[in-house]
């Protein structure tokens, strides 16, 4: 089969990690001189002796396999104390005294959590971003590890999938420049200091489009919609210098990721000029053989040719890759290349020079969990909550105000973290009661559970595998709950209704077909409605939801996502006017699960529906409108912002001449606010079909009550290149309109022409 990838050779990226270091190449060498075979085979073997892990297999043997130097690194163990002790067995008991390094999921923060990712990239704010990776690398690093599984930054538009949660949306672009920051965050100018570490960009690739939002399901994807709206973020952290590369779960072109050659060599390290490592995902060397790719040999041999280098867990490599070689199935060469790779990674992270550099014991008591690590995971917090509703500026709520506080989530550690908090402790977290108290110590609080996440048994089941009272079930009644939380109410000036969805009901395998509040908390949302009282929903989510009867019948509604160790303190802050929320959504928000996929930059079709009332032969549905409940870019502010008509430069361009866009901003309202000013530009006639509209750039804007700003804009050629069939990165000749606004559906428009 023709490689999907041969024909493109667009991307231009310097990879600032271009190692003709010759130094390390002849330290390696060298080393690799004295490897045996087996040993070669040994540093590709990734294990895991337990701990949080997302498979049904964990490693045997683990103590063994590290004397015979038949390990390259571990996952799933933290602490100077735990690595330090594996780190002397390989160093002081293999024959060559290779030092193992040390990996774990540290996705949104390692001991202090932050927003869970989805929640981080609403703030829009990449400085912002940028050090909560800082804050991360530094506990991680200080708790004994050098490689974080992350920046995750597979694009989705299906909000079934559980995993929405752990990326940055539905915008490539968006999503790119987040990438970057987070790599910054993590590796610093290179990784080779003793606090920053090895990041790992990952599923490469397409793994947010599985289809029917369904995990571990199969992708299928036109390569212009790939290379044009999901390949962009893995590319950003290749550019950034990102140490590694995880390989997906997913086929694509009916080869699953880990086997797939076209993507890994020719794609991820011929046209990008990737030189770091690729490891599998945890066992996708092995499930190749449930994909139908046939035994474990044939499958641990597809991944080796296809440019794979580390094997998760599955110890495919490890047991089968010397028959592979005796058979003639992989070359020496092939070895040789992954081995080179991942002794260079430990060459890199200084590990060669000292194999304890990242174990420390003085530092997680000055590094790990601080009152500046929590200060800074309440802030970022606080700027990553989307106020979506605020109808008769109910809120900010005032300090002394008697507060019905209700709903399972409103005390409840265990569920602040969000998913993928493996070395989160959740009893160090602030609950949204305990925030509230601090930040309003004068309010008159009455507390009522009212309702339980849910009560349907097959969800807390499936929910409560690691956590067995994440959804925790009352004893009493959900009759008696919700009368207790109506009494509440009644008592009070406003309800404060804290609701939404466990932590572990989204993040990996948490795919969901109904994403409404469920059943339980709805029934409790309908019952303090009839109270008459105003109430605040304050909603914990790890996707978008479908919210139509909240949106109508809830007074304020403020998307707290999951927010991490800080989040009572932060919800307490937005809820009580310390901090007027500024974030906007980067997802869209269906209005039911039948419009999924949702998403701002769907393409023009040949008959587009504008809303006519008695339309026939339109791309309509008969039964829900074609916009979402609440569009990507979407947030409102505690003050409002005036924009004024765009202003363009030139209304005709040539060439690579720039063109300045701008508009003047004014806070018309009393207090000082933050507006995310986003930009979309529209392609109207090109040689192949282009979506409505596409973000190219954004600028987060802090204005003082009256004040007024130009907002401005560079605009170059660059911004208005895209796929065409032959799959070359490029522009077209034609009329463009330039979308200035406040989300992708509200925006100040302009038109002009641009010839080549
Ligand atoms: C997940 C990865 C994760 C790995 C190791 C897998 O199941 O897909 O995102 O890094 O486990 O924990």
């Amino acid at each position: 089969m023709k490689c999907l990838f041969a024909i493109i050779l667009i991307f231009t990226g310097v990879n600032i990690y271009a190692q003709n270091d010759a130094k390390m190449n002849a330290f390696v060498t060298s080393l690799m001189s004295k490897m045996t075979l087996d040993e070669k085979i040994g540093q590709l073997n990734l294990v895991t002796p337990g701990g949080a892990v997302t498979g049904s297999v964990v490693s045997k043997g683990v103590d063994e396999n590290l004397r015979k130097g038949y390990v390259g690194g571990l996952f799933g163990i933290t602490g100077p104390d735990k690595t330090r002790q594996a780190q002397q067995i390989a160093v002081n008991n293999s024959r060559l005294k290779i030092p193992l390094f040390f990996g774990l999921d540290v996705i949104h923060g390692h001991k202090t959590l932050f927003p869970i990712p989805l929640g981080l990239s609403c703030s829009w704010d990449l400085a912002l971003i940028e050090r909560s990776a800082r804050i991360a690398a530094t506990e991680a690093t200080a708790d004994g590890l050098c490689w974080a599984f992350s920046p995750m930054v597979d694009i989705a538009r299906d909000p079934r999938w559980g995993r929405v949660s752990e990326g940055s949306g539905e915008d490539a672009y968006l999503g790119g420049e987040i990438a970057k920051a987070m790599v910054r965050g993590y590796q610093g100018k290179d990784y080779s200091s003793t606090n920053t570490l090895m990041a790992c960009v990952k599923h490469f690739a397409l793994y947010g489009a599985a289809e029917a939002g369904r995990d571990y399901n199969s992708v299928d994807m036109s390569k212009i919609k790939m290379y044009e709206y999901y390949l962009p973020p893995y590319k950003a952290a290749v550019d950034a210098g990102v140490g590694s590369v995880m390989s997906s779960f997913n086929d694509i072109d009916a080869v699953p990721a880990t086997g797939n050659k076209c993507l890994l060599t020719d794609l991820l390290r011929k046209q990008w000029g990737f030189k770091g490592l690729v490891v599998s995902d945890y066992t996708s060397v092995n499930e190749m053989t449930n994909h139908g790719l046939g035994d474990l040999q044939t499958v641990s041999a597809l991944a080796l040719n296809a440019g794979l280098d580390m094997d998760m867990v599955g110890e495919g490599f490890l047991t089968t890759l010397k028959k592979s070689l005796q058979k003639g199935k992989v070359t020496q060469q092939q070895i040789d290349n992954a081995c080179r790779r991942i002794l260079e990674a430990k060459y890199k992270l200084g590990l060669f020079e000292d194999p304890y550099r990242y174990m420390d014991d003085s530092r997680p008591a000055k590094d790990i969990l601080t009152s500046g690590t929590r200060k800074a995971a309440r802030e970022i917090a606080a700027h990553s909550f989307v106020l979506l509703k605020n109808s008769a500026q109910v809120l900010p709520l005032k300090k002394t105000s008697s507060i019905a506080l209700v709903g399972p989530l409103a005390d409840s550690r265990r569920n602040m973290l969000g998913t993928w908090s493996v070395a989160g402790d959740f009893t160090k977290a602030v609950a949204v009661i305990e925030g509230i108290k601090n930040v309003a110590p004068d309010a008159n609080i009455i507390y009522a559970k009212g309702a339980n996440i849910s009560d349907d048994s097959m969800l807390i089941k499936r929910t409560n595998v690691f956590a067995p009272d994440e959804i925790e079930i009352d004893k009493r009644s959900p009759d008696e709950m919700i009368a207790e939380a109506v009494a509440a109410a009644n008592k009070a000036d406003v309800v404060v209704a804290v609701v939404g969805e466990a932590a572990d009901m989204t993040g990996e395998a948490s795919s969901r077909s109904d994403i409404g509040l469920p059943q339980s908390q709805l029934n409790l949302l309908k019952a303090l409605a009839k109270t008459g009282k105003p109430i605040v929903m304050v909603l914990f989510n790890g996707r978008a939801m479908t919210l139509n009867w909240e949106s109508e019948n809830m007074n304020a509604i403020l998307d707290t996502w999951f927010g991490g160790t800080e989040a009572g303190n932060a919800i307490a802050d937005v809820l009580f006017g310390n901090y007027n929320p500024s974030g906007k959504l980067t997802t869209s928000f269906p209005r039911n699960v039948g419009q999924i996929p949702i998403f701002y930059n769907h393409k023009h079709t040949g008959r587009p529906f504008n809303n006519e009332p008695n339309a026939k032969f339109k791309s309509n549905y008969l039964d829900v409108s074609n916009d979402p409940l609440y569009p990507f870019g979407f947030g409102l502010s505690y003050t409002s912002f005036n924009y004024s008509d765009i202003k363009l430069s030139k209304s005709n361009l040539k060439g690579n001449e720039t063109l300045t866009a701008s508009v003047t901003l004014t806070n018309s309202g009393k207090i000082a606010g933050e507006e995310v000013v986003q930009l979309y530009i529209t392609d109207v006639v090109a040689s192949v079909t282009r979506s409505v509209k596409d973000l190219k750039g954004f600028q987060k804007i802090l204005l003082q009550p009256g004040e007024s700003k130009e907002v401005v804009f560079k605009i170059t050629p660059e911004q208005l290149k895209f796929f065409n069939s032959n799959l070359k990165w490029d522009w077209e000749s034609g009329e463009f309109i330039i979308h200035i606004g406040t989300n992708s559906s509200e925006v100040k428009s302009g038109k002009i022409n641009w010839v080549k």
